[in-house]
């Protein structure tokens, strides 16, 4: 242990952005050395200072069995922005190479829930880029056409995403720029290009023009840096480009497409079969939330003449997204979520939790008014699970296509459409996981409308401003 204490410090200089080889040899050989985390001081080129004394490469640095998910982890978390992502894998790798074996399901060690969240993180980033990457048709100066897109991620997952897009856009000559680094694919090698701003991928007139200088400037093979260049076309992609040739057809005209999709399907199957109708929808994989919309518009209602669908509204990528269960009498009269008793109570506990409603994003599990006609009055019945599911789809689309950074379930039709599982509401409100978000759950505004007694009515109230208080704490 003492020997240990006394390892030399080590300095570990690893490539700007995600350096997942550079991290995974440098990691060789500080466990055969037995260099502990303490020692080591990490640096990636343009993000920290630089120690002279790197782990020598002559190390005897055989390979570290893993266990699977630790070995899954590492991938993804060094694609963070954290500038000590590699200090935490390291502590993390020491610890369970040293004995720890199921560190990775301690949920409560500081540097694992550390960890995790990076994951989380990652994943979100990932999965934001694979859905919302748009491509813009343009033309290189030697006339060749290219699609080129501009994204913003937060962390450094530019390379991790390459394989995504070479397998669905081979058959293209595509660009995407981000202020990370750029990717240029030519159907069939991918460059990894040096960062972008903005104004090189402008989404007005003046795109082409400045595209053009950007191409000029990173194209010119005398100003392109080799080391920076990777032939990475599996050769498995090769035998495939012929009858990728249609791709860019194909892309031009996709809104038209979906468009003309929606159509077809709405005045169709949507009346006949809803379950069959809805696995039929969720093929079409609509490539906005207009198009989403438009499906769950053109649906099956659940009670006959309540067929008006009320829709999700709010900005894109809030804060938050508040999940209710299903639209009332006045909201599908309106058209509009949660504008009726329990909406007007939720806007007063929003309030109070220093929410702006019109910050945040609002819609329901289910899209249709459920009710029960007494007389000539409509009264709300519960959506039953098979109905929540038959709606969970869209809802999950939905959250796709809005990104907040947390949604919170209102009471336990909203819990139920997020886990996917019965969730008892008293007992497991608080923060919680919604698949790939992060998630809180809370108990629904009506549930304060219906308690009979002032006095409980006003402590269930004050819990639930608490929670939306914590929940605007988590989503800051
Ligand atoms: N209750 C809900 O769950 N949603 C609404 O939109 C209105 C009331």
């Amino acid at each position: 242990m003492d020997a240990l204490r006394k390892a030399p410090l080590r300095g570990v200089t690893l490539e700007p952005g995600a350096d997942l080889l550079g991290f995974r040899a440098a990691v060789r050989r500080l466990v055969a050395a037995e260099i502990p985390p303490q020692r080591v001081i990490w640096s990636a080129n343009s993000e920290g200072e630089l120690l002279g004394d790197a782990a020598p490469a002559t190390e005897n640095a055989s390979a570290i069995a893993l266990p699977r998910a630790v070995a899954a982890l590492i991938p993804i978390v060094v694609c963070h922005r954290d500038p000590q992502r590699y200090a935490l894998l390291y502590t993390l790798i020491w610890r369970v190479v040293r004995g720890e074996r199921a560190l990775l399901e301690v949920a409560s060690d500081p540097v694992v829930h550390r960890l995790e969240l990076m994951a989380k993180s990652v994943r979100r980033d990932l999965h934001k880029m694979h859905a919302f990457v748009r491509f813009r048709r343009t033309e290189d100066p030697d006339g060749g056409e290219r699609y080129v897109a501009w994204f913003e991620p937060e962390h450094f997952i530019l390379e991790a995403t390459a394989d995504f897009f070479v397998e669905r856009f081979r058959g293209m000559v595509w660009s995407i720029l981000s202020p990370l680094g750029s990717l240029h694919w030519d159907r069939q090698s991918l460059r990894i290009g040096p960062p972008a701003r903005k104004s090189d991928a402008p989404d007005d007139d003046a795109f082409e023009a400045a595209w053009r200088a950007y191409y000029e400037s990173t194209f010119n093979p005398a100003r392109t840096n080799p080391e920076a260049m990777r032939a990475h076309m599996p050769k498995k992609y090769w035998k495939n480009l012929p009858e990728t040739q249609a791709i860019p057809e194909l892309i031009r005209g996709a809104p038209d497409r979906v468009r003309e999709m929606i159509e077809r399907e709405a005045s169709v199957p949507l009346k006949r079969d809803p379950q069959k109708a809805v696995a039929a929808m969720a093929k079409q994989a609509p490539r906005s939330l207009d198009a989403l919309n438009a499906l769950i518009a053109a649906s099956e209602p659940l009670t006959p003449g309540a067929d008006r669908a009320v829709l999700g509204e709010g900005p894109m990528r809030p804060a938050i997204a508040f999940v209710g269960e299903q639209p009332g009498d006045e909201e599908e009269k309106a058209g509009r979520p949660f504008i009726g008793p329990a909406g007007q109570l939720l806007d007063r506990a929003l309030g109070e939790a220093g929410i702006a409603r019109d910050e945040s994003y609002l819609t329901n599990a289910v899209k249709h008014f459920k009710y029960e006609l007494r007389g000539k009055k409509r009264l709300h019945k519960r959506p039953d699970p098979g109905e929540v599911k038959r709606y969970r789809w869209w809802l999950m689309k939905e959250l796709d296509f809005v990104q907040p950074r947390l949604v919170v379930a209102l009471g336990a039709t909203a819990a139920l459409a997020l886990t996917g599982k019965p969730v008892a509401v008293t007992r497991q409100r608080g923060p919680a996981s919604f698949g790939d978000w992060p998630g809180f759950v809370t108990v629904h505004p009506s549930y304060l409308l219906r308690l009979p007694d002032e006095a409980a009515r006003a402590e269930a109230y004050a819990a639930f401003v608490a929670d939306l208080r914590r929940a605007a704490e988590l989503a800051a």
